[in-house]
Formats: C-alpha cells, structure tokens, sequence
C-alpha cells in the first residue's frame, strides 16, 4: 500500500480549544477546474473526513505527490491520507459505474478497497443511469460535460429519481420499472435519441448496484453529524465554481446543482453552523470550460491567452476539451466572496504566468457606455461587457524545480510569501486589494508541495 504519511508540522488550527470542530467548506471561485484537488489534499493531512456535497463526476479533481497524479470524479480528494474517511453525500448525482472504474484505479495504485471502510455512499444521492447520459448526450447549448448530471438532477427535482436507499424497494416492483423505462424512452426520443431503454436492464443494473455498494451506502449525514460532534475535521469538498452556480452563476451556462457554501452543510447532510471556514481556490487568472460569457477572454491561438492554455496544460480533466482561458476577473471575484464570504483565497498556479511581460487584471466592465463594477445578471448582457483592466509588470518563467525550491525556502525559513519576488508579491497584493480577501496559500506548481504558505495561515503545512 502507498499513503502519504502525515505531514505533523500542519497546525491544527481547526480543532483548537473548541468542542464542537467547525467544518471548513472548499470551493472553486471561478468557472471550475481552479486547483480544488490540491488544496482538499493538502487540507485533509489534518482533517479525518471529506465530504463532497454536490455535483457528480463531472467534476475532475486533481491530487498530485511525486510521480502519482489522482485525477478524481466522484471519490473525494481526501483519498490519499490513509487517516480520512470519505462520503459522496446526500447533495451529490453519483454514476456507480464510474465510481467503480475509480476504485478500480485506487485499488491498482493503492492495494486498498476503501468502500464500507472509509469510503461511504449517501443513501439519500441519487443515482445516474444510463438514461441520463443518453439525454445529456442531445445537449447543444450549454456544452455539458455530458456525464447526465443535469438530467439526474432534473429527475430528482421532478421526485421521479431514484436514489441510494430507494433501490431495495423499487428492484423487484416490474410495474414501477416499465413506467419508468417506458418514461425515459419517451424523454429520449423527445430530444432526437435513440430510445432504447429496457425495464430488464435497468432491473439489472439496479441489481448489480445493491450488491456492488450495498456495504458503502449509509446515511452518511448522521456520520458527518456525528464524527463533528467527536470533535473531528471535516472537509467539505465543492465542485465546479461559483460561476456555474445554478442559482447564481451565468445561467444558463452553469452547472445543475447549488455550488456555493449555502448548499456545503445541507448537501452532507449537516447544519450551516458547524461551517466556520470557507476557502475560495482560484486561478491566478481564469479558465472556463463549456460555452457562455467570459468577459476577460483572451486568444488560445495567441499570446498570453495561448501562454496560458500551454503553460497551464489547460485542458479539462473529465472531458480533456481544452480549456478557454483569460485574465483574472476581480468582479467575477467580487460576486464569488459576496455568495460565499470566503475567509481566504488560495491562489493557484501563479508559476504559470512566469515568462509574460505584463500581467492584467479585469477590475471592472464597460456595457454599451456604461461603467459596471458588478457582473449583469443575463448571459446576454455579460457576453456585452468589456474587460476593462489595470496592468501590472510581468515575472520571469522558472522551471518546475526553481518554483519547488521557492516554495521549500518559504517553508523551511518560515517566510511565507517573503520567498517570492517583488513583482510576484505586489500582484498577489494586489488581488487582495482588489478582491478584499486575504490569501492563505499560493500555488506554485501541481504538487502537493508546490504551494507557498501565509505564514501560521491553514495552509502552513
Ligand atoms: P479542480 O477541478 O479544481 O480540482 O482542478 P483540476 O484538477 O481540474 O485542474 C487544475 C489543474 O491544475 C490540475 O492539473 C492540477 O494538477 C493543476 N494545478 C493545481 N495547482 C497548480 C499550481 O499551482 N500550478 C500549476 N502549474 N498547476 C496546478
Ligand atoms: P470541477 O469540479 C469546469 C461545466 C461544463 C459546462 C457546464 C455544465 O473539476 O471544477 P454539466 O456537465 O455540469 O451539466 O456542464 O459546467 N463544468 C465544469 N467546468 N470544471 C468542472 O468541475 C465542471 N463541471 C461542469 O463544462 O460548461
Ligand atoms: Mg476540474
């Protein structure tokens, strides 16, 4: 078996003096994609649960320590410290099929099968059929990761879903699965696919998901509930970003689940008030996959926009699409820490903008004359909007092991953000001027220990 071993020097500033643990929520603050992985990793050194919420394996969370890079979709980051048990919770649209090529990868690297030990299925999730893959398969507006997270949600808002705990019941009941199949052909034949959906398979397949999970599903909300009362850390894993919020993001171009700190604690099943924590990861500049507005967008076939997507390896981690790319957008920003109040940023991949000349930063829009500080409600009108930036002086480009002996130093000589150059210091400055909240740790290459820690902050492992 190959764990991680724990990294000691990590304060643990969540549990003390305190009986009751407040759980620390981790989102993406952008589009997506803005390091989530690395930073539950990192986190969960010191926390014994992590717990995703939301979302399905559309999602694509990346761990990297040496030569093993993780690329997860459902199993939560916490996956490499032996110590942290994981839940897929109550909030979340779970494909068993994906979940079992996922444990098949761990159980290959790791030697461990962590399901019914410390990797736990929410009763209460739903479940993501083939069906709902087919139907996501007709999208052609939004540019869907086309895993059928949408709609498995849509079927859990119409109370026609099946989740974890319903399975026993509805297995063996052949009128239910005939209205239902006879259902789901006549949704796909609606939208141009195939029908082809027979109720022996799905009885079949829901067969097959009992005896493959029957020993991970739990309720998981009652064992989050419970580890929090015993005084344990616990992690709760976002997916996606603030921006693909379905309530608050650039509808319709998001994503079909509650990704901001609002839906952290109901999504696992557990109240707002343990929640005392939330850390916002984003980019040093942006990235979005999919279609939809982004007003600081640049060129991927040029320049800093092309710089980026390159040195970046901007590619989507479920689809491998690549990634369209652009300048931070403090606004964008600004919207993010209103929804969710972040009490750190984790800034990532600052070591990607080494080698441009000049850097900028979107601090505000221009719409048909007029001056915006805050992002228009309408996809419409944001895809109207200008980037209106301020320009910063650019940093030299490091290799991959400059940047790794950078982050040591600031380790070692336990100097926090004084290990980077003037010009790298007065942009991550700058970004907390503009954005108003304090950056707790920067990402300074994919490894877990490329990153730059605020001195005595939560990220000081
Ligand atoms: P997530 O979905 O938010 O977990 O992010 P992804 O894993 O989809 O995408 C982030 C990508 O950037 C992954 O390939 C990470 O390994 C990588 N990454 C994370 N932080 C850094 C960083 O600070 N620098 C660099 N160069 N890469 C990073
Ligand atoms: P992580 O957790 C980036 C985007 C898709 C599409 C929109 C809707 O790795 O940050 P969906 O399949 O959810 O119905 O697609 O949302 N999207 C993501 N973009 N990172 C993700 O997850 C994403 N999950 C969904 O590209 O634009
Ligand atoms: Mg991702």
């Amino acid at each position: 078996m190959i764990f991680i071993t724990i990294r000691t020097k990590y304060s643990n500033t969540f549990s003390a003096g305190r009986r009751y643990v407040p759980a620390t929520v981790i989102l993406g603050a952008q589009w997506g994609d803005e390091g989530k992985g690395k930073a539950i990793d990192q986190l969960a050194a010191n926390s014994t649960w992590a717990v995703r919420f939301q979302g399905g394996n559309n999602a694509g969370h990346t761990v990297v320590y040496g030569d093993t890079t993780l690329k997860l979709h459902q199993i939560p980051s916490g996956i490499s410290s032996q110590h942290c048990s994981m839940v897929l919770g109550d909030g979340m649209v779970i494909d068993p099929w994906v979940l079992e090529e996922e444990l098949d990868r761990w159980y290959q690297l790791s030697g461990e099968r962590p399901e019914g030990k410390r990797l736990f299925i929410s009763e209460r999730a739903s479940v993501i059929l083939p069906f709902h893959r087919l139907y996501d398969s007709a999208d052609k507006v939004v540019g869907t990761t086309g895993r059928g997270i949408g709609p498995a949600y849509r079927d859990r808002i119409e109370r026609v879903g099946i989740r974890f705990a319903d399975i026993n019941n509805i297995v063996d009941d052949v009128e239910y699965l005939q209205n239902t199949t006879k259902r789901m052909n006549g949704q796909l034949e609606s939208v141009g696919v195939k029908p082809s959906i027979e109720w022996e398979k799905l009885q079949s397949d829901l067969k097959w998901i009992l005896e493959r999970y029957s020993d991970s599903i739990k309720p998981t909300g009652l064992m989050v509930d419970f580890a929090l009362k015993n005084d344990e850390n616990v992690l709760l894993e976002g997916a996606q970003g603030a921006m693909l919020d379905i309530d608050q993001g650039t509808y319709p171009y998001v994503t079909s689940s509650v990704t901001c700190r609002a839906n952290a604690t109901h999504g696992a099943g557990i109240h707002a008030g343990h929640v005392e924590q939330c850390f916002g990861i984003t980019k040093a500049y942006t990235t979005r996959v999919g279609n939809g507005p982004f007003p600081s967008e640049l060129s991927l076939e040029e320049g800093p926009g092309m710089h980026m997507a390159k040195v970046g390896n901007e590619f989507g981690t479920t689809t491998g699409r690549p990634r369209r790319t652009g300048w931070l957008d403090i606004v964008a920003l600004k919207e993010s820490n209103r929804l969710n109040g972040y009490s750190g940023l984790v800034l990532t991949k600052l070591d990607v903008l080494g080698g441009l000349d000049e850097i900028k930063i979107c601090i505000g829009y221009e719409m048909e004359g007029k001056l915006l500080h805050m992002m228009p409600t309408t996809s419409v009108e944001l895809a109207k909007c200008e980037p209106i930036y301020e320009t910063h002086p650019g940093f030299e480009a490091m290799t991959e092991t400059e940047w790794i002996e950078m982050a040591n130093k600031s380790r070692v000589e336990n100097i926090g953000f004084g290990a980077l150059t003037q010009d790298m210091l007065n942009y991550v400055r700058r970004i907390e001027k503009l954005s108003g909240i304090p950056i707790v740790s920067i990402g300074v290459g994919p490894d877990r220990d490329a990153s730059i820690a605020s001195i005595g902050g939560p990220f000081d492992i």
